[in-house]
C-alpha cells in the first residue's frame, strides 16, 4: 500500500516557524519516525510552496496512490483549484492540520477542500498524520 504525503506552503519549514503554535520538530525529523510506524506501508513525501506543483503531485500520484494525506497549510482556506483537483482524482484524500485551526482565527475556520475529502483531522500536532496515515489502513 502506498500513501502520498502531500504538504504546502511554510511546512517546510516546521520545527522553526511559530514553534508555540506548530512545534519544534521538523517534518525531517518526524518522517522516519512515522515511517517506521507502518513498516507495511510505503510512506512518500513531497512539500511545496506553490499552488500548480502541489495540483501537480495531486494529478500524478492521484491515479495510482491507495491514499493521500494533504496539509494545503494556507490553501485550504483559499483555493478552489486545489479543491477541484481533489475531485478530479480517484485516489482518497484525507485533510490534516497539525494545529486545531478551529481555535484559531476566523480565516482558519473555512476550508475549501475539506467537502472533497474523505476526512479531516486537526489539532493532534504532528500525530495528525499518524491519525491520517492509520486511516488508511485495511
Ligand atoms: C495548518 C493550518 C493553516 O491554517 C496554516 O495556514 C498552516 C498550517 C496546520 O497544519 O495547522 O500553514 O495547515
Amino acid at each position: 500500500m502506498t500513501i502520498q504525503i502531500i504538504n504546502g506552503p511554510n511546512l517546510n519549514l516546521l520545527g522553526v516557524r511559530e514553534p508555540g503554535i506548530y512545534g519544534d520538530t521538523s517534518f525531517n525529523d518526524f518522517l522516519p519516525r512515522l515511517r517506521a510506524l507502518f513498516p507495511d506501508m510505503q510512506i512518500d513525501y513531497f512539500q511545496s510552496n506553490h499552488e500548480g506543483q502541489l495540483i501537480d503531485k495531486l494529478q500524478e500520484v492521484g491515479f495510482t496512490c491507495d491514499g493521500i494525506v494533504l496539509n494545503a497549510a494556507a490553501y485550504t482556506h483559499t483555493s478552489i483549484a486545489l479543491a477541484d483537483c481533489i475531485k478530479a482524482i480517484s485516489a482518497p484524500v484525507v485533510e490534516v492540520h497539525i494545529s486545531n485551526v478551529h481555535q484559531r482565527e476566523p480565516f482558519r475556520h473555512q476550508s475549501l477542500i475539506a467537502a472533497a475529502c474523505k476526512g479531516v483531522i486537526c489539532g493532534f500536532g504532528l500525530d495528525s498524520y499518524r491519525l491520517a496515515v492509520a486511516s488508511f489502513k485495511p
